[in-house]
C-alpha cells in the first residue's frame, strides 16, 4: 500500500466530485460535509465515469443508468449495479489530498 498525492484539497469543493488518477487507477474524489472520500471512478455496472455523475448527499449517481452508490462505503443503494465500488483511504497532507492505493488494487 502506498499513499499518492492526487489533487489539491482546495480543488475539491464541498458537495463536489472530481476525477483524478494515481497508480494507473481512475479515481473519483468527493467532499461531503467537510470530509474527503475517494472511490474508483468507474461504475461497476458498465463503463461510466462517476465523476460525470450527480452527487446527492453522500451518494453518487451513475450518469448512464442511474445506479446509486454510497460514497463512504462504496455499497450499492440502487440497481442496476450490484457490485460495490472500491473505496480508498484519504488524508490531507499540507495542501494535498493523499489516497492510499494497494500495489495490486
Ligand atoms: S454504467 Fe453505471 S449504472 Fe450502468
Amino acid at each position: 500500500m502506498a499513499w499518492h498525492a492526487v489533487a489539491k484539497a482546495e480543488d475539491v469543493g464541498e458537495g463536489q466530485v472530481r476525477a483524478a488518477s494515481a497508480a494507473n487507477k481512475m479515481i473519483a474524489l468527493y467532499k461531503i460535509e467537510g470530509t474527503f472520500y475517494a472511490t474508483s471512478d468507474i461504475c461497476t455496472h458498465a463503463f461510466a465515469l462517476l465523476s460525470d455523475g450527480y452527487l446527492d448527499g453522500d451518494c453518487i449517481e451513475c450518469p448512464i443508468h442511474q445506479a446509486l452508490f454510497h460514497v463512504p462505503t462504496g455499497e450499492v443503494r440502487t440497481e442496476p449495479a450490484t457490485e460495490p465500488l472500491q473505496t480508498f483511504p484519504v488524508k490531507v497532507e499540507g495542501e494535498m489530498l493523499m489516497v492510499e492505493i494497494g500495489e495490486d488494487a
